[in-house]
């Protein structure tokens, strides 16, 4: 899959984690920042561009890292065509792609530990939304803000 990647200082660690695995594992990753690691740096600077480009059809999925995953959510969400979610279960890694057609995750660096985080994005990445008449209807209203 295309997949791109973006942290601030608060995500770093975890970045850079992600994107050795998900690169061994066979997926191409675009790395949108930061790339070191700078304690004063501000995540819209890297979420938004990555947001952006998930938008745009350039990337199948982005991953969105900031200390908590809230403030990477928040920006995420300000771009038309977006739906992060900040995700901290399995269940709602896979179930936020299959009924709310979720196509950013965020994570919390300082939240979730690297084990963690590596099943997260694989339940993440393996699912499909399933267009059922339900979830389209949902979507369909949630969309309809973005006119
Ligand atoms: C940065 O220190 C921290 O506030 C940021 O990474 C994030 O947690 C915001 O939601």
């Amino acid at each position: 899959m295309e997949i791109g990647i973006a942290a601030d200082h608060g995500g770093f660690e975890l970045k850079q984690f992600l994107k050795a695995y998900l690169t061994e594992n066979g997926h191409h990753i675009t790395d949108f920042g930061a790339y070191t690691l700078d304690n004063q740096d501000d995540y819209p600077d890297f979420v938004i561009p990555l947001a952006q480009a998930v938008a745009g059809k350039e990337l199948d999925r982005g991953i969105a890292v900031c200390g908590s995953g809230v403030g990477a959510s928040v920006a995420a969400n300000k771009v038309t065509g977006v739906r992060a979610a900040l995700i901290n279960d399995h269940f709602s890694a896979h179930q936020g792609v299959e009924d709310d057609d979720i196509n950013l995750l965020c994570l919390g660096g300082r939240v979730t530990g690297n084990m963690a985080a590596k099943e997260l994005v694989d339940a993440f990445l393996q699912a499909k939304f399933t267009e059922a008449e339900r979830h389209m209807r949902r979507l369909g209203k949630v969309k309809a803000l973005e006119k």
